[in-house]
């Protein structure tokens, strides 16, 4: 299954499909340098045993301009140059990372990803955001570049660990419950064979998410309008995350059912809408309540505040696949975090 993401100034081949048989077709006649991580390296050892590697430590906290530095400097000993081809491999973080590095070195290099996590294939590749992190801020230096394909291959889920595939199917839920009501009762109804991972339903599924982030992407690649909507639980739940320390979609579950939450009292949706939320979190094993004292959200929300100023673009619920925007102060925010808490 294959599309084509069509932004302004570049276009993206979109495959979902198996790795051996696409990367023979896409692999460009350039000098291609792979970009992974340990944990990915060592599983797949087999696959870049003919490739030119560069490894770095796995995990969220190696998203780092000191990550980015030590990747230049390989790069330069193995005397890349600007035709060299870069291939990030790997989850989130390293598409992220390898997307950054190659829109930089030597003022920006042609680039592919190959995606091994559920969050990567749905969510991460998609829409050509690249970046680090800075301090405890996520994706604070980073550009916005399309690379010229992504092969998303659904047989990597048989490797990964039950937690990273929840942090995927959080992001998933997310789409459902912003855009795509169909899609919704369709994951309901096939439910079964996504616990199990079938592969012949996991490839629907990609491809189908894919098509609808593409289209986000496609109206509103630098997040003016429509795409801040990919935001939906994400305020709180950066919060949640950042005091916490739990997987993102862990976090981020939490953030959804509280943004439903604060949507119904600020009179956007109904309490039927907030219980269908909860429920699908629930279903997919993902928590639904937070149990962090409120004073620790209102103080990570003022981290926010600094950083972003008082406004924010709060992402409501308006009903399951329906989403909108409501520009509030953080203060306001706060205030009604509190009620949801009392
Ligand atoms: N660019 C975007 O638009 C966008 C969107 C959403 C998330 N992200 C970013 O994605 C990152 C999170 O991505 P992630 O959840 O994929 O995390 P990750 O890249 O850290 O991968 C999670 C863990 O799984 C391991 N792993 C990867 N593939 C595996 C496989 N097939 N089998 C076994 N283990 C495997 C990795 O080594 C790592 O330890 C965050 O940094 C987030 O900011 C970016």
């Amino acid at each position: 299954m294959q599309f084509t993401l069509q932004t302004r100034h570049k276009k993206c081949e979109v495959h979902v499909g198996q790795l051996s048989s696409l990367i023979r077709l896409l692999m460009p006649s350039n000098r291609c340098i792979f970009v992974t991580d340990d944990n990915v390296f060592k599983i797949y050892k087999d696959f870049f045993i003919d490739k030119e590697t560069i490894v770095v430590d796995n995990g969220e906290a190696n998203k780092t301009l000191q990550t980015v530095h030590e990747v230049y400097n390989q790069l330069m000993k193995m005397g890349a140059d600007r035709k060299s081809f870069l291939i990030g491999m790997g989850g989130g973080v390293i598409t992220d990372l390898a997307g950054f590095v190659a829109s930089t070195f030597m003022r920006g290099l042609r680039f592919g990803f190959i995606s091994t996590t559920l969050l990567g294939q749905i969510d991460a590749v998609i829409g050509g955001k690249n970046g680090v992190n800075v301090n405890q801020f996520k994706n604070i230096a980073g550009t916005i570049n399309q690379p010229d394909f992504i092969i998303n291959d659904p047989s990597f889920f048989k490797t990964l660990p039950e937690k990273e595939f929840a942090n995927g199917t959080a992001e998933l839920i997310k789409h459902y419950l912003i855009a795509d009501a169909a899609g919704f009762e369709w994951f309901k109804g096939n439910f079964h064979l996504f616990t199990i991972r079938d592969p012949e339903f996991m490839a629907n599924l990609i491809y189908h998410h894919n098509k609808l982030k593409a289209g986000i992407v496609e109206t509103d690649e630098t997040e003016l309008g429509i795409r801040k909507i990919l935001n939906f639980g994400h305020t709180i739940g950066h919060a949640i995350e950042r005091e916490t320390k739990l997987p993102h979609g862990f976090a981020i579950a939490q953030g959804m059912v509280l943004a439903a939450k604060i949507s119904r009292l600020l009179g956007f949706t109904d309490n039927h809408t907030v219980m269908e939320v909860i429920a699908i979190i629930e279903r997919c094993k993902l928590p639904s309540y937070s149990d962090l004292p409120i004073e620790s959200i209102i103080s990570s929300l003022g981290a926010d505040k600094k950083k972003a100023g008082n406004k924010i673009d709060f992402v409501y619920l308006e009903s399951i696949g329906k989403a909108g925007i409501h520009t509030m102060s953080l203060d306001e925010l706060e205030k009604i975090v509190k009620q949801i808490f009392k």
